[in-house]
């Protein structure tokens, strides 16, 4: 059987990605072009330098993904794209070059979803293996999905509020840290003690649903009260004991659907996957169960076009096919 190269496209937020895959599984090469820097000094993505950064970037990126991987068009069976969610301009640029390079070249053209190239990121570090969890925690998402084949996604929770890569952001701009906060607290909270007591949200009982918003407040409020108070409060601290507080939620669920599912494996997905406590936690939490964990390095779990060229080679086989009317859909349901 011939080979099949995808190359895929992922602008739906401040990275310009692209990347070409080897069956679906392999990574021939994975370019990112990260535009955190122009966004630092607002403290957030700001939507209209995302797009600008896209459109400069996205040639160059292609360029170089084809160059280094020492491919022509030519060689490429499919072209993969997030449809969405997103910032709508900044998709809008992966859609139109996408659509561009499949018009041109004649090549087939998928629409990916952003969020199932974040849990096919695990097929590039193993094979997958059904019924399986994926546990998607980024800074637009906070969800459970439950996958029975390729190509099926089945939400069982999701946040209600904040999703946990924002409460971190949020979080971290209290503390005046840095965009993006999650790494800087996750710093933080290994050199602090959780001595704080913070509220962890379980909701409804049997409910796998999340919610961040009331912690990101009980954080916020222990440090005005302590300010008024004139006592000092470590921010080490705060940050180990809002990350212990997060990390006992999604740890706490996801064993329980674990149990409740009965899954081949649990895929971690998203950037939030980065979080060091989260993957020991996850880690330790596994030990003691029969289902295999799988969590993707570092550069698969924030935002990189190999996962979604992952994700489309399925769509691909699976014979599903974009045209030229594909457009940029920010609230696209998985
Ligand atoms: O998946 P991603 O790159 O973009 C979205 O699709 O949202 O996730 C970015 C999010 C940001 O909120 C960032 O703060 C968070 O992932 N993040 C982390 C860590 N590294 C990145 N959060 C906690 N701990 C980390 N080490
Ligand atoms: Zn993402």
């Amino acid at each position: 059987k011939k080979d099949t190269y995808v190359l895929g496209i992922e602008t739906s937020c401040d990275e310009t990605a692209v990347a070409i895959i080897k069956n679906g599984t392999k990574i021939v090469t994975n370019i990112v072009s990260s535009q955190i820097e122009s966004h630092k000094r607002f403290g957030g993505v700001v939507p209209e330098i995302a797009s600008r950064h896209h459109v400069e970037q996205v040639t160059l990126v292609l360029e170089e993904a084809l160059e280094q991987a020492e491919m022509t068009m030519e060689e490429i069976d499919c072209i993969a794209v997030t449809e969405g969610p997103g910032l709508v301009g900044a998709l809008l640029i992966g859609v139109n070059a996408a659509k561009a390079l499949a018009f041109a070249h004649n090549k087939p053209l998928v629409g990916v979803h952003h969020i199932a190239g974040h849990i096919y990121a695990n097929r590039l570090v193993k094979e997958m293996k059904f019924p399986l969890l994926s546990l998607v925690v980024s800074g637009g998402h906070t969800e459970l999905v439950l996958m029975k084949e390729h190509g099926s996604f089945e939400v069982i929770g999701e946040t209600r509020d904040d999703a946990a890569g924002e409460a971190y952001d949020k979080v971290a701009r209290t503390l005046s840290l840095p965009y993006p906060g999650g790494p800087h607290i996750d710093r933080l909270a290994h050199e602090g003690e959780p001595t704080l007591d913070l509220p962890r949200a379980w909701l409804e009982e049997g409910s796998y649903d999340f919610s961040f918003s009331g912690l990101k407040s009980a954080v916020i409020n222990t440090l005005h009260n302590a300010k008024q108070k004139g006592r000092t409060i470590y921010p080490q601290d705060l940050a180990a004991s809002f990350q212990a507080s997060v990390i006992d939620v999604l740890v706490t669920k996801t064993v329980r659907a674990v149990n409740e599912y009965k899954v081949e494996q649990l895929l971690l997905a998203g950037g939030v996957a980065a979080n060091k406590g989260l993957r020991a936690a996850l880690e330790e939490a596994f030990k003691e169960l029969d289902t295999e964990l799988i969590i993707p390095p570092l550069s698969l779990c924030t935002d990189n076009a190999a996962m979604i060229a992952a994700a489309g080679t399925v769509l691909f086989e699976q014979g599903k096919r974009g045209d030229m009317a594909m457009n940029a859909n920010p609230g696209l349901d998985i």
